[in-house]
């Protein structure tokens, strides 16, 4: 009797040492998976955490998150954006996002020759007037497009100001042809875009919230809230959003009433010429407001700078401008 007592205390003791030793090793791995984990974020936070200098760079703008920041709570339109030419817009450049074949590519347009030359996953082109030497090569930075036509940006030496490559790329002919030939340009004009245009304008209907952020001279010290045209494009800035619904009762609650939200824009919700301006803001022909624009703001569905731009039907295009809501 006793011995058999013992030795079911001396069980129920193994049981008992076991299970501590099994919760012992499941934190030990835990910390240990926490630990590996919490390296590998802050490696990648160190890796974003020294941005290029000679490029437009994604950055915290004020009450911007990203697209990422959606996705976990709204998985279907983040998947319908995810596959958009919207998402594309934008890229840095690399032999993914860049034309292919263009390790040797050489191309001469205009009494001058352009040269491309690959290092690791960089690129560069070199370029010389006709007859004269190769002058120092420029790293391709940027990409503009992935559908019909792609243009690329080449670094200036002067901070995160960016020069247009006088090629664009035809993607459904896989073909090279000058910029000039690619887009609509007065027939006179030989190389309209240069130096800093994409900082002072292409930005402002290529990216996620841009800010040009103009230094001096030709220097610009531009960054975006996203490459990508992205939620916060028509939706407006979303961290508040964020915020308050990560409270469980108040998702409900509006989820159950159906009641608008008001912490984040719907074009759906929105009168017009507002409601058009959700997407007019980049599919129409528009200026900066001269008496209103502050050289800041920054369009906002429904939340900033109405009023700071011009917005111009084609047909009144050639005469006096229409302030918004004239449309
Ligand atoms: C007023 C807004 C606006 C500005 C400013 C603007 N774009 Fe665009 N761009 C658009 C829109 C809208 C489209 C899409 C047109 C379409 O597909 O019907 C587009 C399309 C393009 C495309 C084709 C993209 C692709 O994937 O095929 C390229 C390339 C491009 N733009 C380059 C530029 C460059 C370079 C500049 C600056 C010099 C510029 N854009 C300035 C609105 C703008
Ligand atoms: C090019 C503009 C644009 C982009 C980019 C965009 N949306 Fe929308 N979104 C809209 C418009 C317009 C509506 C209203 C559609 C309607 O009901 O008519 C909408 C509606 C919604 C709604 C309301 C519910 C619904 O499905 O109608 C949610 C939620 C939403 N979008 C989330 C997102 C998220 C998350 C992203 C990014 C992953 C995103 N949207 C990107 C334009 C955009
Ligand atoms: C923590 C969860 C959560 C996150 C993250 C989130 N949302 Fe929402 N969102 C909600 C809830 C809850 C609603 C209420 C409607 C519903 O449940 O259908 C909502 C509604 C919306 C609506 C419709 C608003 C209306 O009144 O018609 C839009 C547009 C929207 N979200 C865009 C976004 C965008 C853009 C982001 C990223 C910047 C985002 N959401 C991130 C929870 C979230
Ligand atoms: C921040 C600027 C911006 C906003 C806001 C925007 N778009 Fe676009 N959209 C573009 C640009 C730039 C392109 C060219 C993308 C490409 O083709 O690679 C484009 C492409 C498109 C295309 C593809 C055209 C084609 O040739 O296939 C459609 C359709 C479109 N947009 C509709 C909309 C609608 C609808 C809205 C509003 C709900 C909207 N866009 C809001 C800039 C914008």
């Amino acid at each position: 009797m006793r011995a058999s007592l013992l030795i079911i205390s001396a069980l129920k003791f193994v049981r008992k040492l076991s299970r501590t030793w099994w919760q012992g090793l499941f934190i030990i791995a835990a910390v240990a998976a926490a630990s590996v984990l919490t390296l590998i974020s802050l490696r990648d936070f160190q890796r974003e955490g020294v941005p290029p200098e000679n490029r437009p760079i994604q950055s915290q703008i004020a009450g911007y998150v990203s697209s990422n920041a959606c996705r976990a709570c709204h998985p279907g339109n983040y998947a319908s954006w995810h596959a958009s030419f919207h998402r594309t817009m934008t890229h840095v450049a690399t032999p993914q996002s860049l034309p292919p074949d263009m390790d040797k590519l050489e191309l001469a347009f205009n009494g001058r020759e352009y040269k491309a030359e690959r290092r690791g996953d960089k690129f560069f082109f070199s370029m010389r007037s006709e007859g004269g030497s190769y002058g120092e090569p420029q790293q391709v930075v940027l990409v503009t497009g992935s559908h019909n036509l792609q243009i690329l940006w080449l670094e200036t030496g002067e901070g995160r100001t960016l020069q247009q490559f006088p090629f664009g790329y035809i993607v459904a002919e896989k073909m090279w042809a000058p910029v000039s030939e690619t887009f609509l340009l007065p027939p006179n004009a030989k190389e309209y875009y240069s130096t800093g245009a994409w900082n002072g304008a292409c930005m402002d209907c290529h990216v996620t919230q841009g800010q040009s952020r103009f230094v001096s001279g030709f220097k610009w010290d531009s960054q975006v809230a996203e490459f990508g045209i992205a939620c916060e494009a028509c939706h407006s800035e979303g961290r508040e959003h964020i915020e308050r619904n990560r409270n469980p009762f108040r998702r409900f609650k509006i989820h159950l009433t159906t009641k608008s939200d008001p912490t984040v824009t719907n074009p759906a919700s929105l009168k017009g010429p507002e409601a058009g301006l959700a997407c007019g803001q980049c599919h129409s022909v528009w200026a900066f407001n001269v008496q209103r624009h502050d050289g800041q703001d920054r369009f906002q569905p429904a939340r900033c700078c109405f009023s700071s731009r011009c917005w111009r039907s084609l047909a009144t295009f050639r005469g006096s401008t229409q302030r918004a809501g004239s449309l």
